[in-house]
């Protein structure tokens, strides 16, 4: 029998501090239950990041946290392509190419240009415009067939989509169409502090938000503080926001289904259910911030990584860029 391929997984996230536990539970965890299944090629989204600004010395710092950080999450450099995106220039040559054949329109659409626009309305530059067509040239150049992300990403995965089938529909077979992949739990972890607000790591108020390098102490204190509802039922139904974030990461980290954690807590109060999500993050982050300081205390192993990583992806993301050239009609 034919041996099936493996689907191409790409996906990144910004440097810009430690991921959040929505950074995790949305996107990282999947990424590394992925690396048997699919080749994998995930990346350190920053030229992206300086779409808002950055200073250079705590930016180049953070970089290499969150490269130590996706180590400790379970990716393996040896499965997986990891790497940071300023490190492979064809990121920056195929987005230039892309932003040609992507309207004003659609990028005026964008809810994530609207929402950043009206944060930094001192700096709305043309990067923050042009950010979709960078994140489809991300996707595009490695043939990526999947693109696991959270629930903020659909709109500028929708925009990849229609940006490849409108290259194609000029040029040919040039670019896989790539699917989103968004977890069913999830996909929008909220605020701890406003329920209707999605958890940010740009969030002033340190209790909104869970750092994935939190101490467990910490961790159990914020959920303590969570704001929920005057009700007393642990039950995921509308108008419930907190109590439904809570449930959704408790299910997250321990795979119990809404009904199960339900059915646990019946006649329970809030507290015991807090302090139960409390402890059950703390304890899935524990290994990860033991892994963390590891990895952070042999930097040569973190260089020698994201040296390779630049290497293999360069040569992949090559392929394209030397396809895209010719049909465009560039000179060889
Ligand atoms: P970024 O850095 O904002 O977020 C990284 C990943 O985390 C997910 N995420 C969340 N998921 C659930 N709940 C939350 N509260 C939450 N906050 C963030 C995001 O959906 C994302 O999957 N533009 C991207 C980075 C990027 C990229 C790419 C992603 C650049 N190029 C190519 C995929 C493919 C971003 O800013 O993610």
């Amino acid at each position: 029998m034919e041996q099936q391929k493996k689907k191409v997984i790409l996906s990144g996230i910004q440097p810009t501090g430690i991921f959040t536990l929505g950074n995790y539970i949305g996107a990282v965890k999947n990424w590394a239950t992925m690396q048997d299944e699919f080749h994998c090629a995930y990346m350190l989204a920053d030229l992206h990041a300086i779409t808002v600004r950055q200073d250079p010395k705590a930016f180049r710092e953070q970089t290499l946290s969150c490269c130590a950080l996706l180590l400790a999450c379970g990716l393996d450099p040896e499965k997986s392509v990891v790497f940071i995106q300023s490190q492979v220039p064809a990121h920056a040559e195929l987005s230039w190419i892309l932003s040609c054949y992507t309207q004003f329109g659609e990028l005026s659409r964008m809810t994530q240009f609207k929402d950043k626009s009206a944060r930094h309305a001192d700096n709305v530059n043309a990067g923050l415009f042009t950010y979709p067509s960078l994140m489809a040239a991300d996707i595009l150049l490695y043939q990526a067939d999947l693109v696991p992300v959270g629930a903020d990403q659909k709109q500028h995965l929708e925009l990849t989509r229609d940006i490849a089938n409108r290259f194609n529909g000029i040029y040919g077979n040039v670019f896989k169409v790539p699917d989103g992949y968004i977890p069913k739990v999830g996909a929008r972890i909220m605020s701890l502090a406003d329920p209707t607000k999605k958890m940010s790591k740009s969030d002033d108020n340190p209790n909104a938000c869970i750092s994935i390098l939190d101490k467990p102490e910490v961790i159990v204190k914020k959920f303590k503080r969570a704001v929920t509802d005057s009700d007393m039922e642990v039950c995921y139904r509308e108008g419930k926001d907190g109590i439904n974030n809570l449930m959704t990461i408790y299910s997250a980290v321990t795979g119990l289904t809404l009904d199960q954690i339900t059915a646990d807590f019946a006649g329970r109060g809030y507290g015991d259910f807090k302090t139960a999500v409390g402890e059950a993050v703390a304890e899935e982050l524990r290994p990860i911030r033991e892994a963390y300081d590891r990895f952070m205390s042999d930097r040569a192993s973190l260089e020698a990584c994201y040296h390779q990583g630049a290497e293999r992806a360069a040569r992949l993301a090559e392929r394209t860029m030397q396809k895209v050239k010719k049909k465009v009609g560039f000179i060889l």
